[in-house]
């Protein structure tokens, strides 16, 4: 099997790699190219990879490229990470968007749009390459907003594109820990909604619903991530545990003053940690792996840390810590389910069909999917109570918007698409938040 990585110079290809080692089984992943536009990521990250393959006599073969045509011929899948504008156009999503006094934040808000707006050509581009050069492989997509890059892949790719996400499956894994389950990994979990935007109304355990059990238990449910961020009376109001980005709509005030007094954004943050990392693996002498795992452990030590302050959440813990980061867990069970027809039960971001019926046949939600040699096949999920099938639909009309700016190159159509956005406030804000970020963004300049 041959695995394209593009975005392969990324910080976080190391996860994806250290997964393969790990799995022994026929049919595994033999070969792994990395694509990307930097030659001297590739090369970093190429060392960290070696380093991480020493004493693994039967590894992953691994070949660096900035070719992409090249890359995709022959690739049974590819994955793709890749962040267009990088980590200073996330930075600067956010500070635009702060300083109007919304949200600015990778996925959700005016943060959210800006980066859509930036990635849609860039991937529609590439998804029209994958149908030319490959299109028997499945396409794994991690990049963000994943749940509309998702959408806009599908409409070339059909549903060979697989959105995924780690937080729908650490969330399962915290509320099943919290209950006290021996074997999370067998629970069945209700979760449904679009990407960074669900929420988790049933964890099914011997045939029997364990969630009443934690919603009726103020400790219990005060115990885990979820649970300290929105706060026990919260989430019994709501009857169901929302995913952690729900954090921005249910308490955006206080996110948004959170976020603009903080010293620093998230984005300017990883930006500056991330060139901390890449300049010292220009000294030949450094040690790769070593610096790679200690500039990691910070990264996820300090997520979402300004939502927690807000909350009065403290520190994460350990057991939420080694929970975290499974999403190179969840594309390595999505492929090995896909090349070995193995059944696999896995959230993920695909066509809803006729799973929510709020939504229409090719809208891409966050679902159970049944996973086989076929592909991922959303399972149908009980309906969302009124305000969350309200906030989903108007999510997905902002994400139809965006899809439509990005294909018209209009300005008035990206102007509307922040405008319906619930959580920009004003029409005018919207306008001056896209003449801001055409701005600062060279890959805005197409609005016009
Ligand atoms: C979670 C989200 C991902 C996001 C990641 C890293 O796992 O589900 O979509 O990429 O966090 O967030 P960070 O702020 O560290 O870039
Ligand atoms: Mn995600």
């Amino acid at each position: 099997m041959k695995l394209t990585i593009l975005g392969g110079g990324g910080f976080r290809v190391p996860l994806v790699y250290g997964a393969l080692l790990g799995d022994r089984a026929e049919g595994r992943v033999t070969g792994v190219t990395l694509y990307d536009l930097d030659a001297g990521r590739l090369s970093a990250i190429a060392r960290v990879l070696a380093e991480q393959a020493a004493g693994h006599p039967d590894a992953p073969a691994v070949t660096v490229t900035t070719d992409m045509d090249e890359a995709l011929r022959g690739a049974d899948f590819v994955f793709s990470a890749i962040r267009v504008g990088g980590l200073e156009g996330r930075a600067a999503d956010e500070q635009v968007a702060l300083a109007k006094g919304v949200l600015g934040q990778e996925t959700v808000g005016a943060g959210g749009i800006a980066y859509g707006l930036r990635t849609l050509p860039v991937v529609d581009h590439i998804a029209r390459r994958v149908a030319a050069l490959a299109p028997d492989a499945w396409f794994i997509n991690f990049t963000n907003p994943a749940g509309l890059v998702t959408e806009a892949m599908s409409r070339h790719l059909g549903d060979r594109v697989i959105g995924i996400c780690d937080s729908p499956v650490g969330l399962g894994r915290r509320v099943a820990r919290a209950l006290g389950a021996t074997r999370p990994q067998d629970a069945w979990i209700d979760y449904v909604g679009l990407n960074h935007l669900g929420w988790l109304r049933g964890l099914h355990i011997d045939g029997r619903d364990q969630l009443p059990r934690l919603l009726a238990d103020r400790e219990l449910l005060g115990s885990f991530e979820e649970g300290k961020l929105f706060g026990p009376e919260w989430i019994q109001s709501l009857g169901a545990v929302p995913n952690e980005y729900l954090h921005y709509y249910y308490y955006n005030r206080e996110a948004v003053k959170a976020y603009r007094e903080a010293q620093q954004t998230r984005g300017a943050f990883l930006r500056d940690q991330q060139a901390r990392f890449y300049d010292c693996m220009r000294d030949p002498a450094a040690p790769a792996l070593r610096t790679w795992d200690d500039t990691r452990a910070e990264r996820e030590a300090t997520y979402m840390s300004e939502n927690r302050e807000a909350a009065g959440a403290g520190e994460r813990d350990e057991a939420s810590l080694s929970e975290s980061g499974g999403y190179e867990k969840v594309a390595l069970a999505l492929m090995r389910a896909i090349a070995r027809d193995e059944r696999a039960t896995l959230i993920l971001n695909v066509r809803n069909r006729t799973a929510l019926r709020i939504l229409d046949e090719d809208a891409v939600i966050e679902v159970p999917c049944l996973v086989d040699g076929n592909g991922a096949h959303p399972v149908t999920v009980s309906p969302l109570p009124g305000h969350a099938a309200g906030l989903v639909c108007a999510i997905k009309a902002v994400e139809r918007e965006v899809l439509a700016a990005a294909a018209s190159g209009s300005r008035p159509a990206a102007i509307k698409a922040f405008a319906l956005h619930p959580l920009i406030d004003s029409v005018e804000v919207a306008r001056r938040l896209v003449d801001e970020y055409r701005e600062v963004h060279p890959g805005l300049a197409y609005l016009t």
